[in-house]
């Protein structure tokens, strides 16, 4: 993997996390949605930032309420994929999960989505439901994905 570090986003993150955003996703959360978050909103942005140089190259985008927490977005920045940093942003995303003493894990995730899917997969996700035509651009189902602690493998969180 890269070297990389994973941090709370701070404001001066914002160019770079709008970036790969933007590169990531036909539709992407606007500027203002994620600047209004990183600025003190419900959602927390995690980043994984090289070292040395601390350059934003991926971040996963979650909130917790009640026992549960609801991974918004993941990404990583193109030139940096495959290199273990989704997994190690998702890790990090489940160890929060388990300070909070949450019970599950949920995310949806466009059906073609087969990357992100062979990544939750290894994580231990298990599809739960389907939302029909939950995407626009194109128009595509979404599959629910949820991960229970209670079904926690060692070697996910670990
Ligand atoms: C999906 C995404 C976040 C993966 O990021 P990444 O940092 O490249 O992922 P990792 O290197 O941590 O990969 C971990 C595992 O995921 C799977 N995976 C990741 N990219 C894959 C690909 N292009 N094809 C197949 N499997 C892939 C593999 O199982 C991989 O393990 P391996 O490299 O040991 O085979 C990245 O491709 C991305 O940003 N895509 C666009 C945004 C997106 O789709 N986000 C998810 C929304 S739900």
């Amino acid at each position: 993997m890269s070297s990389v570090h994973i941090r709370s986003a701070r404001f001066e993150d914002l160019d770079r996390i709008v970036e790969i955003e933007t590169t990531s996703f036909s539709c992407p959360w606007s500027r203002k949605s994620i600047e209004e978050e990183i600025l003190g909103g419900p959602v927390r942005f995690l980043v994984a930032a090289s070292l040395p140089g601390n350059r934003v190259v991926g971040y996963v985008s979650f909130y917790i309420v009640a026992d549960e927490v609801h991974i918004m977005n993941l990404a990583t920045d193109p030139a940096f994929r495959r290199q273990g940093i989704a997994r190690a942003l998702l890790q990090a995303c489940l160890q929060e999960g388990k300070k909070a003493a949450v019970a599950v894990v949920h995310l949806e995730v466009r059906e073609s989505n087969t990357a992100a899917l062979d990544l939750y997969r290894k994580l231990n996700f298990e599809i739960v439901g389907r939302r029909p035509k939950y995407y626009i651009k194109p128009v595509e189902d979404a599959l629910l994905l949820s991960f229970r602690f209670d079904q926690e493998d060692q070697n996910t969180t670990s």
